[in-house]
């Protein structure tokens, strides 16, 4: 059976201590973890990793991710962070492609390739995010557009690289703006995901690809959309930083999932 994946992606907010906080409760509020709960990955801004990866050790199945890592290893990149940083401070996820980091820090399909390639040695397995603007949408050309995403940015990864990676189908019109896809249209692109990844790698592998729905994901639309058989969890932004919008959403996918 595929893993079953809800991410927090808080973007840039919570300080320091409101994020701790925050943390703390969400542990209380989660329902105790049976064998088939769904793994949670919390993706904060980087000042949280150290000490969430203390706070959250015992947890088993709540995990730590960056929202973004530089494509090279060390050196002079002022105000840059890169993957063995990241997993020194506890991180086994980072978040690549983000649409955000996409169109506000001009982030194309070829440097996001070796952003992936950058992570995957380091025992950081990408979140790796794709999706398309309602122009393409409205054009029909959104399967080709992803498509584009993944050849340019995945498909040189080997296979056993590629078992790694997590894939977040994000449509770029449903982020932060409160129109979801349909489950329609979400079932369509991750089962079009699927078998892209399926012809590339074969099916053992398209099989075990986590697919993730983000996009005004919320306690409403989340049983519905989990319910798509190609839908393996959610990458939640809004929705994700408060505990009371948040627990009813990993409570969908585990209630999908029993
Ligand atoms: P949203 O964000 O849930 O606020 O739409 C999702 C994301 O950007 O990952």
């Amino acid at each position: 059976m595929r893993a079953k994946i809800i991410a927090a992606n808080w973007k840039m907010n919570k300080g320091y201590h409101v994020g701790l906080t925050f943390a703390q409760a969400l542990v209380r509020a989660l329902e105790p973890p049976t064998h088939h709960s769904a793994q949670i990955i919390l993706l904060p801004p980087f000042i949280h990793l150290s000490t969430l990866s203390q706070t959250l050790a015992i947890q088993q199945h709540i995990h730590l991710g960056a929202q973004n890592c530089h494509q090279d290893a060390y050196g002079a990149f002022t105000g840059e962070i890169a993957a063995p940083m990241l997993r020194s401070v506890g991180a086994q996820y980072v978040l690549v492609g983000h649409s955000e980091r996409r169109q506000l820090f001009n982030e194309d399909n070829r440097l996001l390739a070796k952003k992936v390639t950058a992570a995957l040695p380091h025992a950081l397995k990408p979140i790796f995010c794709c999706g398309e603007s309602a122009e393409t949408r409205a054009e029909g050309g959104q399967e080709a557009f992803v498509k584009q995403q993944l050849v340019e940015s995945l498909f040189h990864l080997t296979a056993q690289q590629i078992a790694q990676v997590i894939i977040a189908y994000e449509p770029i019109w449903a982020i932060g703006t409160g129109k979801t896809a349909t489950p329609t249209e979400v079932q369509a692109m991750h089962q079009a995901i699927r078998s892209m990844v399926t012809q590339q790698y074969g099916e053992a592998i398209g099989q075990d690809l986590p697919i993730l729905y983000g996009g005004s994901c919320n306690a409403q639309n989340a049983h519905v959309l989990f319910s798509c058989p190609d839908v393996d969890g959610g990458l939640i932004g809004k929705a994700s930083l408060e505990v009371a919008s948040f627990v009813p959403i990993v409570n969908a996918l585990n209630e999908v999932a029993a």
